[in-house]
């Protein structure tokens, strides 16, 4: 149970359908925050809002593109109307991207830099005029370790979390006294789709390379991020602001 006493929150999770966004939303909805679960188009939600509605929660389904200012503006529309004014945002959906850095071209990182920080970007403005009426708000960005890190034929994206990891930290000083916490969380080698992407392109190491390279010898699972999720949003943390919570096994340590 999350420490939610005074007003139920309303948490809009972007790239919900799944991996870690699915993991967030149904993690958050155990705190009982209500959940709009947003994805690239409404019935790829289904399966994360069902598994949500059917422990008697309650969630709705989404679709928008997050680089559409036109689409994010008509989801969080629905959202409000479905569920109440959004106060907690977890910037979550994301695309990656393994093209050595000479055969990078314009349009491909324009698409990157789209989704991953104009679509944080466009997401949390749209939010922000309900956690501001609120005086109260919890925005979590997702980022990633090779952001902290860097990693090989993976300038487009790596530099892009980089952007996140900076947004972060300039919107929390600016929206600290409004009662508003931004924070992101860096994972590292979490089962996922773009996890599974990137070992077709790590073939230097093998799985169990992969794995005696991480000091508690396993990847991580999405609920292993919802659990930093969940505690980020939670009243308990109004006094974490402007960090990054590397979630990712040891790979990387500060
Ligand atoms: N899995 C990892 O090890 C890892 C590591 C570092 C960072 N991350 C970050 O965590 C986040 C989630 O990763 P994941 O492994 O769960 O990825 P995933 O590919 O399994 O899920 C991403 C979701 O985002 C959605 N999405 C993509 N583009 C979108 C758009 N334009 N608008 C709306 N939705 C869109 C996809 O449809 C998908 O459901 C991403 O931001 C990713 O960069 C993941």
């Amino acid at each position: 149970m999350g420490d939610f006493k005074v007003v139920r929150r309303v948490a809009l999770v972007t790239g919900a359908a799944a991996g870690i966004g699915a993991a967030c939303a149904k993690r958050l909805a155990q705190d009982e925050v209500m959940v709009g679960v947003l994805d690239l188009d409404e019935p790829r939600c289904a399966a994360t809002v069902e598994a949500i509605t059917s422990t008697g929660r309650k969630a709705v389904a989404l679709g928008a593109d997050v680089s559409r200012r036109d689409q994010v503006q008509r989801a969080v529309a629905k959202c409000r109307e479905t569920l109440g004014p959004v106060t907690i945002v977890i910037n979550n959906a994301g695309v990656t991207d393994f093209t050595p850095f000479d055969q990078v071209t314009e349009d491909l990182w324009n698409f990157v830099y789209r989704v991953n920080v104009l679509g944080t970007f466009i997401v949390t403005q749209e939010v922000l005029p309900d956690m501001r009426a609120a005086k109260w708000g919890r925005i979590v960005n997702l980022s990633s370790s090779s952001a902290q890190t860097g990693s090989v034929n993976m300038t487009t994206y790596s530099s892009s979390k980089g952007s996140i990891v900076t947004l972060t930290r300039s919107l929390a000083q600016e929206l600290g006294p409004l009662g508003i916490t931004v924070n992101n969380i860096a994972p590292g080698s979490i089962m996922g789709t773009i996890m599974s992407e990137a070992n077709k392109y790590r073939s230097r190491l093998s799985p169990e390379e992969l794995l005696k390279a991480l000091p508690v010898r396993r990847l991580g699972e999405p609920e292993d991020l919802a659990n930093a999720c969940a505690w980020l949003c939670q009243e308990s943390s109004g006094y974490f602001t402007g960090q990054t919570v590397g979630v990712n096994g040891g790979r990387v340590v500060s």
